[in-house]
């Protein structure tokens, strides 16, 4: 097999495709060889197309990953499409709207809201795919966290709080899917330039930046290397592990 065929006759679901992160986690599994499912409660058309434009084969479905019947609509939407689910990538997150607010004055309707689509999102999504990957006789799932689950970060109680359930919730799915060799494993991004934070305080930026070994802004496309290898056969034993990709800023 060679290397730009690591992915090749697999279907993975990215959830929050549409656009950021998850639009380039997309584009990087196709260029690999997978039929990829672009699935996100906004159009993914674009991502669609940018496959389509390198000749690889992507679907849009429509989801809301915390409603679990849209959930299984999209589990069954890919198998209907393809005949197999190998991976999944739980990359949706109520992110962008998500506003610095000290932790007192966080509003309940906000705090229910991030955990419903950050951390129940997670589950309903995997409750939904496992059987198919099960099928398969196995699969490979991907949660995205974030550093700030491990370094913490001030004025975002609530959503480090989802970013930390992320971590557990991976083990805790590790351990109880290994007997289907359904593998379940975390990657934690640093701060990276998307839509959704480019508008984010410059000295906040600047931190993140100054902490890093390898001192540069972190862009998407340094985190597709790492996806597409937990994806692919090359990591058929990791399971259970937090990959932090952020330059260096939290070492282990
Ligand atoms: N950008 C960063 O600095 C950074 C750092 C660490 C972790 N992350 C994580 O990476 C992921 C992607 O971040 P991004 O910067 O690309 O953000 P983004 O806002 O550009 O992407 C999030 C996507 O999720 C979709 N989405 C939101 N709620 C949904 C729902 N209920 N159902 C279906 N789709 C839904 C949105 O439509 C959007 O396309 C998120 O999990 C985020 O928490 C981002």
């Amino acid at each position: 097999m060679n290397g730009n065929q690591l992915l090749q006759n697999k279907t993975i679901i990215v959830t929050g495709a549409a656009t950021g992160i998850g639009q380039a986690f997309s584009v990087a599994c196709a260029s690999y060889g997978a039929k990829i499912i672009v699935a996100d409660m906004n159009s993914g058309v674009e991502t669609v197309e940018l496959i389509e434009s390198k000749g690889g084969e992507a679907k849009f479905v429509e989801v809301d990953v915390a409603n679990e019947d849209s959930a299984s609509f999209m589990a069954k939407s890919a198998f209907d499409w393809s005949g197999r689910v190998d991976g999944l990538i739980n990359n949706a997150a109520y992110f962008r709207e998500v506003k610095l607010t000290p932790f007192e004055e966080i509003k309940i309707e906000v705090w229910d809201k991030i955990f419903d689509v950050n951390v129940k999102g997670i589950w309903q999504c995997s409750k939904a795919v496992i059987p198919y990957m099960r099928k398969n006789k196995g699969g490979s799932i991907i949660n995205i966290s974030s550093v700030v689950a491990v370094a913490g970060q001030p004025g975002y109680l609530h959503y480090v709080a989802t970013k930390g359930a992320v971590l557990a919730m991976t083990k805790g799915l590790a351990k109880e899917c290994g007997k289907d060799c359904v593998r379940v494993n975390t990657i934690a991004p640093g701060f990276v330039i998307t839509d959704a934070t480019k508008n984010r305080p410059l000295e906040w930026q600047q931190t993140f930046l100054k902490a890093r070994a390898i001192s540069r802004e972190q862009r998407p496309e340094d985190l597709v290397g790492t996806a597409v290898y937990l994806l692919s056969d090359l990591s058929n034993f990791v399971s259970g592990q937090t990959h932090v990709v952020d330059g260096g800023h939290i070492m282990y």
